[in-house]
């Protein structure tokens, strides 16, 4: 196997921060190479160097084929047979989805059936059955992920760069994600991956290259290593188990929800409750309306009929502001979109929900807000040079910890977690479940929505399954296992 792409002395300056510190990589055609680390390690800052998105600090080299190549911009890296998947997805929400597609394919004659043809293709082969018309801002985030893995296989890259493509994908497109790219490795592409489930890392990696707090670490053969070896190398030292679930005593039923039916959300009578210092977890394919039911319960689709109770209150829940000022917390699946204000700082990100708290007299103190925004930025541990950096700055999965941060800081009645710990790597992961915890101790009522079943199996209490707007199935505490999660979710030969 040849090295298709070689990158040596990659060093990346951002202000306070050394993002990466003399790296280098190569890449072999026909293979699949893992990036891996730790939220903040330099990862995704390698890739757009690679692409041309950022450029590296000088003194990088890059070969493609051997050859010396300036991939100064993403147009350049594009003609050098470089397609990539960003961890953000960099669509036009705007758009459709066919204009999706077609954005910077100028070289194509304009034959239009044929260019829906293409499309088309694209689509399946990623499997995605999304309707080319459609405003991307209409599409949920699992299906902008497919879209965004359309669009790079589009590019028929000999180089295909994929950071975190599976980490808002739901087991069964995850399996159909990972078929693919062992097609396009057998065809000879060369595929860069990146993502915090190490299970499919495993998987599906031929070699491994760890960073590490933006410097090289080592390089494997995947092998070689396995899954105590791999979070060594990338934390530096070992860690214990990742789901420790303490029992804390359940208390009185905070939640209960009768009969909800949502027309926009597709959520057809949806009865169930949650206590105190439970922890109820979701499961469900996408699309089986678990971001719906979150959306319904904050106010954001309000509900047609049926009825939220909390703490033995009749609630009327017409809008966020109405949710948050009656004590329910959510934290978003997208927090693109709603999770964090990217151009704001850390610090206001994470105090923006506890606000009152810190106001005397209509005047927010400064000092305690700050006081109160640095604890709960160490407790999660996020990586920033200062609490004044725009969150924008953050690494992706340190994005998700300011968002968590937010509601750790008002102690809610009840919490909606959507996704809690997509694109969070395996040490955070333990402190966001340990948070969980304190917070189930202090009596907050949890649902947790998640798509990776060992997370459901091993942090919740119940777990429901959804389907179709519909939930189906509640597992009392210790009745599920990961098989008859997924009959239920699927439909397949459900017993009673
Ligand atoms: N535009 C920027 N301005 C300032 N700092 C940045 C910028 N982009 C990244 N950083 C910093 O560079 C470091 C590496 O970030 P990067 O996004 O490469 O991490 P990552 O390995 O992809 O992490 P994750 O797993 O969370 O996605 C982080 O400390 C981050 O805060
Ligand atoms: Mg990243």
């Amino acid at each position: 196997m040849s090295k298709i792409l070689q990158f040596e002395h990659v060093s990346k300056t951002f202000p306070g921060v050394k993002a990466l510190d003399d790296v280098s990589f190569s890449l072999r055609s026909g293979e699949v190479h893992a990036l891996l680390g730790e939220n903040g390690a330099g990862k995704s800052t390698l890739i757009k160097a690679i692409t041309g998105v950022q450029l590296a600090d000088p003194g990088a080299v890059m070969r493609v084929d051997g050859k010396e190549v300036r991939a100064n911009s993403p147009e350049i890296a594009q003609g050098l047979g470089i397609a990539a998947i960003y961890q953000h997805p960099t669509l036009f929400s705007e758009l459709s989805v066919m204009e999706n597609l077609m954005i910077g394919r100028n070289g194509w004659l304009i034959d239009w059936q044929q260019r829906r043809k293409d499309a088309q293709a694209c689509l399946e082969q990623a499997g995605a059955a999304i309707p080319l018309d459609l405003p991307v801002k209409n599409l949920r985030m699992a299906e902008k992920q497919l879209l965004e893995i359309a669009r790079a296989l589009s590019q028929e890259a000999r180089i295909l760069i994929m950071d975190e493509p599976t980490a808002s994908l739901p087991e069964k497109d995850a399996l159909h994600l990972l078929g693919l790219i062992r097609q396009l490795r057998a065809d000879g592409v060369g595929i860069i991956y990146i993502s915090h489930r190490l299970e499919e890392v495993l998987e599906i990696a031929d070699r491994m290259t760890i960073l590490r707090d933006g410097k090289y670490v080592a390089t494997h053969d995947a092998k070689d290593l396995d899954r105590a070896g791999i979070i060594q190398l990338m934390a530096g030292r070992s860690l214990q188990a990742m789901y420790n679930k303490q029992q804390v005593p359940i208390g009185e039923t905070v939640l209960k929800v009768d009969g909800l039916t949502c027309g926009a959300g597709n959520l057809s009578n949806v009865s169930f409750d949650v206590r105190a210092g439970e922890i109820f977890g979701i499961a469900g394919l996408v699309g089986a309306g678990r971001t719906e039911l979150a959306r319904t319960l904050f106010g954001i689709t309000p509900a047609d009929s049926g009825s939220i109770h909390l703490a033995g209150r009749s609630l009327a829940v017409d809008s966020p502001e109405r949710a948050i000022a009656n004590g329910i917390a959510y934290v978003p699946e997208d927090r693109h979109l709603h999770g964090v204000v990217e151009d704001m700082a850390v610090i206001e990100n994470v105090t923006i929900a506890s606000l009152e708290q810190h106001t005397k007299r209509g005047l927010v103190d400064r000092a305690s807000e700050e006081m109160a925004g640095a604890e709960a930025v160490r407790r999660l541990g996020v990586k920033t040079p200062s609490l004044f950096n725009p969150v924008r700055n953050l690494s992706g999965g340190n994005q998700q910890k300011v968002a968590l941060a937010r509601w750790m800081a008002i102690q809610p009645k009840l919490l909606v977690l959507d996704e809690p710990t997509q694109g969070i790597d395996v040490g955070a992961k333990a402190e966001i479940y340990a948070l969980m915890e304190q917070l189930a101790e202090k009596g907050v009522a949890i649902i947790m929505i998640s798509s990776e079943l060992p997370e459901v199996l091993g942090m919740s209490d119940r777990i429901a399954v959804m389907r179709q707007g519909e939930m189906v199935k509640v597992f009392e505490p210790g009745a599920a296992t990961q098989e008859a999660i997924l009959e239920h979710a699927m439909e397949v030969s459900v017993a009673s």
